[in-house]
């Protein structure tokens, strides 16, 4: 039995802020953002949505597209750095409850950008180990509620939103999760961080009137190890399973910045058309990133029954992975 992904959802907020918005608030203008990141706009929640409403909406549209009844998932795993709340409850038990999910394992995992790779590695080994059936992972972040609208450096790069898939059995390998990689350097911890809130330095008038509960990121740093690192990884999963990019349908790297997309891919001789770019007009949605990216090739009807998929990712942590992936629709 292997693992397979058998649908994909998402759901992108309504409220939409263009680099022209950003013009008005910091800064900064529509040609620096769209040249150093290749952002043109990105959607933010509402103030009464949270993470486990869009993470609801995302996964109701993938079940729905699984076929699958509410019954049939046995766990729940949602990535995100932006739960509902600190601590507890995980979102994740929210989304069951909102889904009308009883008796099922949920829980949150916490490996930014990396999340949905991270949550589809879990789900594979659950579904291979013969633990679960069928796992429902969302990736999924109110990025808004931890970004400082002042500051310019940052506040331009994230959008909010989520993507879910249901990762269940297959006994075609043609249509299987091939392999995933998930590895992290805690050495790199403060590249992006938010200092204030956790147990580290709890949250008090202080903390807030310092702003540490907001993302702090070294960018430049950032920049230069992501594209080191998403360029090692893939070549790395490449290898172990005696395959080259030519073998690849859709490349679908983290959609952070362009400029690093368009270096792992120039290195990985994929030629542009092969690569899913959603990064224009999401933003970096972190978790939800590539989830958000799969569903919206598939909605534009590019992704196609059993085509293979190379995912690629980084973020705080600093966390990475990759995965090879086949679409089992
Ligand atoms: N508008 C205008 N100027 C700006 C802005 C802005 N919005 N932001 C920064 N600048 C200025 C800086 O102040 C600096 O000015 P200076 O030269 O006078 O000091 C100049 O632009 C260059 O700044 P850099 O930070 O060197 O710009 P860079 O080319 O590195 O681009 C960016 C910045 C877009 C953030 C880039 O470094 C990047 O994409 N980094 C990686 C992000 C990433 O991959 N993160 C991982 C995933 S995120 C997660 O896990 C949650």
């Amino acid at each position: 039995m292997y693992a397979s992904l058998k649908s994909i959802g998402a759901y992108v907020p309504k409220k939409k802020l263009t680099n022209a918005d950003f013009e008005k608030m910091v800064d900064t203008t529509d040609e620096w953002i769209v040249q150093r990141t290749g952002i043109k706009e990105r959607y933010l929640a509402a103030d009464d949505e949270s993470t486990s409403d869009l993470a609801t909406n995302a996964a109701k549209l993938a079940i729905e597209r699984s076929g699958l009844a509410l019954e049939d998932i046995d766990a729940i795993i949602c990535a995100t750095i932006t739960p509902d709340y600190f601590c507890m409850p995980s979102t994740a038990c929210i989304i069951a409850d909102n889904l009308g999910i009883k008796h099922v394992t949920a829980f949150d995992i916490s490996a930014a950008c990396s999340g949905f790779v991270y949550a589809l590695s879990m789900a594979k080994a659950f579904i291979e180990s013969g633990m679960k059936k069928n796992v429902l992972i969302i990736g999924a972040e109110k990025m808004s509620s931890i970004v400082d609208y002042d500051d310019r450096t940052t506040s331009i790069l994230f959008g909010d939103g989520a993507g879910a898939a249901i990762i269940t059995g297959t006994d075609d390998k043609k249509k299987a999760i091939l392999d995933i990689k998930t590895s992290s350097d805690g050495e790199y911890q403060d590249f992006l961080i938010t200092e204030g809130c956790g147990s580290k330095n709890p949250c008090s008038p202080e903390v807030l009137a310092n702003k540490q509960q907001f993302l702090k990121m070294k960018g430049n740093e950032t920049f230069k190890l992501a594209v080191n690192t998403l360029t090692k990884d893939v070549f790395e999963i490449l290898d172990e399973n005696k395959l080259e990019s030519t073998d690849i349908d859709w490349f679908v790297p983290h959609q952070a910045n362009y400029r690093i997309i368009n270096a792992v891919a120039k290195k990985l001789k994929m030629p542009e058309d092969k690569v899913v770019l959603t990064v224009e007009g999401y933003g970096n949605t972190s978790a939800a990133s590539i989830p958000m990216a799969i569903n919206k090739w598939f909605e534009d009807g590019k992704l196609k029954d059993g085509e293979l998929m190379l995912l690629d990712t980084f973020g705080g942590g600093l966390t990475w992975g990759s995965a090879l992936v086949h679409f089992n629709a």
